[in-house]
């Protein structure tokens, strides 16, 4: 029994000392040390020995088992050391290798343009504000002395959500001026840029759903000629010191006197003629319209609650595509609207 134990003992430590994975190591434990072990397997034979032979024999069995424990604890702690160093030097991390590029979104050029607008009006003291594209007939139109019947209510033309005609897309931004009077009191000086939308069959200048900012001021003794400072020092800061514009008188039920401003088309520079050939961009005119604009109609502001006797105002919408069409040499306004790219990315 002696020399079986000893046999143990030495095959053990030998398969351990060979052991170089903690699979290994966990099978000759089981194999050992186990319930169905071999040690146990000899354990068992214990009854037959002497009653002086068994403490004796008990003796060198624990001394085998206690070997083979130590020198089993001995190869995990080092199988563990080595698996964990072969881990760290597989993942180890090369920080030299370039890192993959993110590619970074940018504003759409019509957004920057309007980022631009807003920023001067701002600094002259302007109030961005906004308002609902979901709005009533009795705003877009009604209040801006526009009465039905009138042909710019046509249903040809606006997008209606009533058969009563009540409830419309706004065709303009211009019944902000409305809503900027109802909820205060003169000097008022606000910008409100939004979408608006119009039946328009699209082309390189009209687009059934477009952008538009309108701009109202009004206090006591506001003229004409503090309108037209305004939209001149707009088109100088958009488009430089000899930015080329142009007044034309006009009419808006909603503002008297009316007109429109016009601004040279950046392709054929006034000409009409690109190669000998109509201008695409602005039709042959020379010039693309930008805006609308006027001294608030006394009917207006008096059915806000404003005195006409004391306050006057002008307003104006400008068409924010065609602005940045100017702004960014665009030369055709649906480009702004197809989200391709390689047009968005050359700004
Ligand atoms: N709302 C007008 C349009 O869309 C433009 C305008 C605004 C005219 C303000 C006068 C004053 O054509």
């Amino acid at each position: 029994m002696k020399q079986q134990l000893e046999h143990i003992r030495q095959q053990a430590i030998a398969a351990l000392n060979e052991a170089d994975s903690p699979a290994v190591l966990e099978d000759l434990r089981i194999k050992y040390l186990g319930k169905k072990g071999e040690l146990t397997a000899v354990l068992k034979l214990m009854g037959k020995l002497t009653p002086e032979e068994r403490p004796v024999m008990g003796q060198v069995a624990n001394a085998v088992r206690n070997e083979i424990e130590i020198k089993l604890e001995e190869r995990k702690a080092a199988v563990n050391a080595a698996v964990l160093e072969k881990k760290l030097a597989e993942e180890s991390l090369d920080v030299t290798i370039p890192g993959t590029p993110v590619i970074m979104g940018k504003e759409h050029p019509m957004n920057q343009v309007l980022q631009e607008i807003k920023a001067l009006f701002v600094s002259r003291g302007y109030t961005i504000i906004e308002g609902p594209e979901v709005e009533l007939a009795e705003y877009n139109f009604t209040r801006l002395n526009t009465e039905e019947g009138h042909p710019a209510r046509d249903r040809s033309d606006t997008f209606y959500f009533t058969d009563d005609d009540s409830l419309l897309l706004r065709t303009q931004t211009s019944p902000m001026q409305i809503r900027a009077m109802e909820n205060a009191k003169p000097p008022i000086c606000i910008l409100a840029p939004g979408r608006v939308y119009r039946k328009d069959e699209a082309d390189a200048t009209h687009s059934p759903m477009f952008h538009q900012i309108e701009g109202l001021v009004i206090d006591e003794h506001i003229t004409m000629g503090n309108l037209k400072a305004a939209l001149i020092t707009l088109m100088r800061s958009l488009y430089g010191e000899d930015a080329q514009m142009r007044f034309r008188p006009h009419h808006f039920p909603f503002t008297e006197p009316s007109c429109e401003m016009d601004m040279q088309c950046h392709k054929c520079h006034g000409t009409g003629e690109v190669d000998g050939q109509v201008c695409s961009t602005c039709h042959g005119e020379g010039w693309i319209e930008l805006l609308g604009a006027g001294m608030v109609h006394p009917k207006v502001l008096e059915g806000c609650g404003i005195d006409p006797e004391k306050y006057s105002g002008f307003a104006f919408g400008m068409g924010l595509e065609r602005m940045a069409m100017g702004r960014r040499k665009i030369n055709d306004l649906r480009l702004i609207f197809d989200n391709d790219v390689r047009f968005l990315n050359q700004f």
